[in-house]
């Protein structure tokens, strides 16, 4: 059942997606616009060190890609994998990213974002549609757009230096996939630390056939916010990080490509502060039981619900009894939130995407990367919903209106919040995605390794590497076995796949493994192509907790 409310929400989004046609700048060779100034030394180079990208400077024809012995992104297999989605009508949708001034309510910070506004404009299609985003990089570095929990083709899966070459400054790139799963995605970067800057935005892709029944739906986007504060960016985050801990050898040496050079500390073209000139970001000792110990590495200013400081919240208004589709997204570099509404039980439907049994809650953790679902029946009144940065001792907030009453004060934090507390294990997939019982053909096994004294994060000890290549075969049964040797938690993301938690558990794309422990999470190679596995801590991640899935040829 759809209300005319719902319809109505959907109509225009739908229409707002169709329109806005780009104005391509795709012309303007890099490095001659003013902004390029200082971009040509050795760390930007883009060439393939290790044969793994595909031609360099160019975009929209990503060449050969791949590697001896594994399945191309952009190779046969990919295609009728692609063919077999049966991909539907096109849905147009121009992106631009771009220097801009975001206002962040009452607080205006120079960042990068898509167009003008924080989060960057939703886009919402249907299941079965063909996605046709074309990105204009107006931005002074390189970059990329990865479809955060998608199994889509792989060369579409935008991780430069693996699936495709850099969208490198004043060109464009045409991302065109079909949709195969209902559900609540993200996009962002896949280009160094630029997601923790205000790259990022929902995409929603809707059911035809809905079953869940309701009047309202709220995206609601939280995010750790650093970029343009007193003169911060995450690359400077990511350099004191680095440099604060013991001195990293940042050369972009051997094995690492052009991908990962350029988003090295001190190799940024981007003004990022040098050393000294902006506060320091780290965080020492942030705790939390929930997530088992360390919380985080870096002290954000601020905290973001769709892109809204908590003294100037977003609120979304309702009737009372209107029953309320909330979709939960982390866009976070490094906080996990707790989240809850005052006043109200969730109902938990769906994580990354995925229908579970339905399941109340008074709170829920949410790791960076990870969605969630829930649905509410609005009281009469006005209510926060507030999120906790967990361990940070800080909230973003935004309201739900109903009816008259006072806001919320910035910094409530409703009981809800510690109260009942359902996390992702003791969730069930819904019986139709359930993952059937099998013996898996393979065990990929992956101890999380590093800390923050070295900023030494890595699987097995390694550092990313993009020539690395775990195997996999099509068709296998394959079973991710995440040790966490570390003293924190991490929240693991697989590209192109949703994996099951164990025991009938959920299907989902980022679990969260907290110290000391292993998760075992099984998946159906059914995907080929070549698919990052990486924390979704995006200092982590850039210091090299990050390997790559490769479907053997
Ligand atoms: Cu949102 Cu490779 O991740
Ligand atoms: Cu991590």
């Amino acid at each position: 059942m759809r209300t005319p409310t719902r319809r109505t929400l959907l109509g225009a989004a739908l229409a707002a997606a169709g329109t806005g046609l780009l104005t391509a700048c795709s012309s303007g060779s890099p490095g001659s616009s003013d902004s390029m100034k200082g971009m040509d030394h050795a760390g930007m180079n883009h060439g393939p060190t290790s044969g793994t990208a595909g031609t360099p400077g160019t975009t929209g024809t990503p060449g050969t890609l791949g590697t001896p012995g594994y399945l191309a992104p952009n190779g046969p297999e990919v295609a009728a994998a692609e063919a077999a989605r049966k991909p539907g009508p096109e849905r147009k949708v121009a992106l631009t990213a771009t220097e801009t001034t975001l206002d962040l309510g009452g607080r205006t910070v120079r960042s990068w974002a898509y167009g003008d506004r924080l989060p960057g404009q939703e886009v919402r299609a249907t299941l079965g549609d063909t996605i046709a985003v074309t990105l204009a990089n107006h931005l002074p570095q390189p970059t990329s757009l990865h479809w955060h929990g998608l199994a889509l083709r792989n060369d579409m899966d935008g991780v430069p230096g693996l699936t495709q070459a850099d969208v490198r400054p004043g060109a464009s790139f045409e991302y065109r996939f079909a949709l195969s799963h209902p559900g609540t995605y993200w996009f962002h970067p896949h280009s160094g630390v630029q997601q923790d800057r205000g790259l990022y935005a929902p995409l929603i892709v809707e059911d035809p056939r809905e079953p869940l029944a309701y009047d309202k739906e709220w995206v609601v986007v939280l995010d750790d916010w650093v970029d343009g504060v007193d003169g911060s960016t995450p690359d400077a985050v990511l350099a004191e990080l680095a440099r604060g801990m013991g001195g990293m050898d940042h050369s972009g040496g051997s094995g690492n490509g052009g991908h990962e050079g350029h988003d090295m500390p001190g190799t940024s073209g981007t003004g990022s502060a040098p050393s000294g000139a902006s506060p320091s970001r780290m965080l020492m000792g942030a705790r939390s039981p929930l997530l088992g110990g360390d919380a985080g590495d870096v002290a954000y200013p601020f905290h973001l619900v769709n892109g809204r400081l908590a003294t100037a919240p977003e609120t979304f208004t309702a009737k009372p009894g209107d029953r309320i589709r909330i979709r939960l997204v982390n866009a976070g570099g490094d906080t996990a939130y707790r989240v809850a509404l005052g006043g109200h039980e969730l109902t938990v439907t769906h994580t990354d995407g995925f229908p579970v049994e339905p399941a109340t809650t008074q709170a829920l953790l949410l790791g960076m990367g990870e969605r969630y679902d829930v649905l509410v029946t609005a009281g009469d009144g006005v209510f926060p919903l507030t999120a906790l940065a967990e361990g940070k001792n800080a909230t973003a907030l935004a309201v739900l209106r109903t009816g008259g009453g006072a806001a919320p004060d910035a910094a409530v934090r409703p009981a809800e919040l510690d109260g009942r507390l359902v996390t992702a294990g003791q969730l069930k997939a819904a019986p139709g995605v359930r993952l059937p019982a099998r013996t898996p053909d393979r065990t990929v096994r992956l101890e999380l390794t590093g800390g923050m004294a070295k900023a030494d994060w890595a699987f097995n000890g390694r550092r990313y590497d993009p020539a690395q290549r775990h195997p996999v075969a099509a068709g296998e049964r394959v079973r991710l076995e995440f040790r966490n040797s570390t003293a924190m938690w991490h929240p693991v993301h697989l590209h192109g796949h949703s994996f099951a938690l164990p025991g009938d558990g959920p299907r989902k794309d980022t679990a969260i493994v907290l110290p000391g422990t292993t998760l075992a999470v099984d998946f159906d190679a059914d995907n080929p192509g070549l698919w990052m596995v990486h924390c979704h801590n995006v200092y982590h991640a850039e210091t090299g907790m990050m390997t790559v899935l490769g479907y053997r040829a």
